[in-house]
């Protein structure tokens, strides 16, 4: 008997997006349905964590009717409901974990809690099969992390950041050169144009280490673009911006080339939001094509927060049947594992 297909519905408010999803046997994208409050949070330089969990009360139904009726489906093709549970904002979290509790409570159906991180790596799997041992680079507003997987739903952490985000890095740069939030796009786009004029460190940690710090990089900007203010001389945004990324960029390389030939992987898979960078991307790919190991970053819109990547991971977790009791909580700083 041919094996019964498996639809799995996503849902995910971690941080300033209420998103549903629904995914059929963990590949193929069936509703994606993304509501942004990104404009809301721009004028205060950063996502506020109240008016964030007031957006997703105020979303979520509406976005769950329209991922079904996207996805021109009944309540009885649903095998599951898979939802963020950490880490993130705990208050956003919650909206999403309360709703598909009672979904899952209303409609009788297995209640999977998803780690955000887990997600948006199998964000790529929605474009491409998994071969293991994969590795994947996280890189997005909370987080950078190199993770490997040996096998579906088992992630060993190999490197870090030991402080800012480099999405978080972006961010904040982009806000001293006077940029609108987020800035990661505004650099991006600026980093094109110029040209490196200005050596910025690289973090490379302790020669073994896949760990990242972005703060020290930070602070040598900012201190730059001080120093330039106080003298009253001219900031080159476009330089600053190459001179930046150049940084960013040689470092996510080096250290992600160097882990996917330590490890023997088979596909290197690259995540979360910085993963839309322009620099990052062309720079992976150069280094790569010197190897016989496929690199696979997804397309923009399942680069940043998504449903269709909480679909495609609980699928995983439905299949090997690890589901979450009713008493599931949101984890601020849940851990991947
Ligand atoms: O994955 P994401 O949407 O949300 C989190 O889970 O954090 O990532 C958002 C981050 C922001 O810091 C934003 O500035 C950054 O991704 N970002 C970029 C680019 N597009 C988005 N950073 C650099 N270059 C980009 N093109
Ligand atoms: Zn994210």
């Amino acid at each position: 008997m041919k094996n019964k297909d498996i639809y799995i519905l996503g849902i995910e408010t971690s941080c300033d997006e209420t998103a549903v999803a629904i995914v059929k046997n963990g590949r193929e994208i069936i509703a994606n349905v993304v509501s942004s409050q990104i404009e809301s949070h721009s004028r205060f330089g950063g996502v506020v964590p109240e008016i964030a969990s007031r957006h997703h009360v105020e979303q979520i139904t509406l976005v769950l009717e329209e991922a079904l009726e996207q996805g021109q489906m009944m309540w009885d093709d649903i095998d599951a409901i898979a939802v963020t549970a950490g880490p993130g904002l705990v208050g956003a979290l919650l909206i999403g974990i309360s709703a598909a509790k009672a979904l899952a409570f209303a409609k009788n159906k297995p209640l999977i809690g998803v780690h955000h991180i887990a997600g948006h790596i199998y964000a790529n799997r929605l474009v491409q099969e998994f071969e293991f041992p994969l590795l994947a680079l996280i890189v997005s507003g909370g987080h950078t992390e190199l993770v490997l997987m040996k096998e579906h739903g088992n992630y060993q952490v190999i490197g870090e950041t030991r402080d800012d985000a480099a999405g978080e890095a972006f961010d904040k740069v982009a806000r001293m050169l006077e940029l609108p939030y987020p800035g990661g796009p505004h650099i991006d786009r600026l980093a094109a144009e110029g040209k490196e004029e200005i050596q910025f460190p690289r973090a490379w940690l302790e020669q073994d280490s896949y760990d990242f710090s972005f703060s020290g990089l930070k602070s040598a900007v900012i201190n730059k673009i001080h120093n330039l203010k106080q003298r009253g001389e001219e900031i080159n945004q476009a330089n600053i911006a190459t001179s930046f990324q150049n940084s960013v960029v040689e470092v996510l390389t080096e250290k992600t080339y160097r882990a996917a030939l330590e490890y023997g992987v088979k596909q290197v898979i690259v995540a979360g939001g910085v993963a839309a960078n322009k620099g990052l991307r062309s720079s992976l790919e150069t280094k790569f094509a010197e190897s016989d190991i496929p690199l696979l970053i997804p397309p923009f819109a399942l680069c940043t927060d998504n449903a269709a990547m909480i679909a495609a991971a609980g699928t995983i977790s439905y299949q090997q049947e690890k589901y979450s009791s009713m008493d599931l909580n949101a984890n601020p700083s849940l851990m991947l594992k």
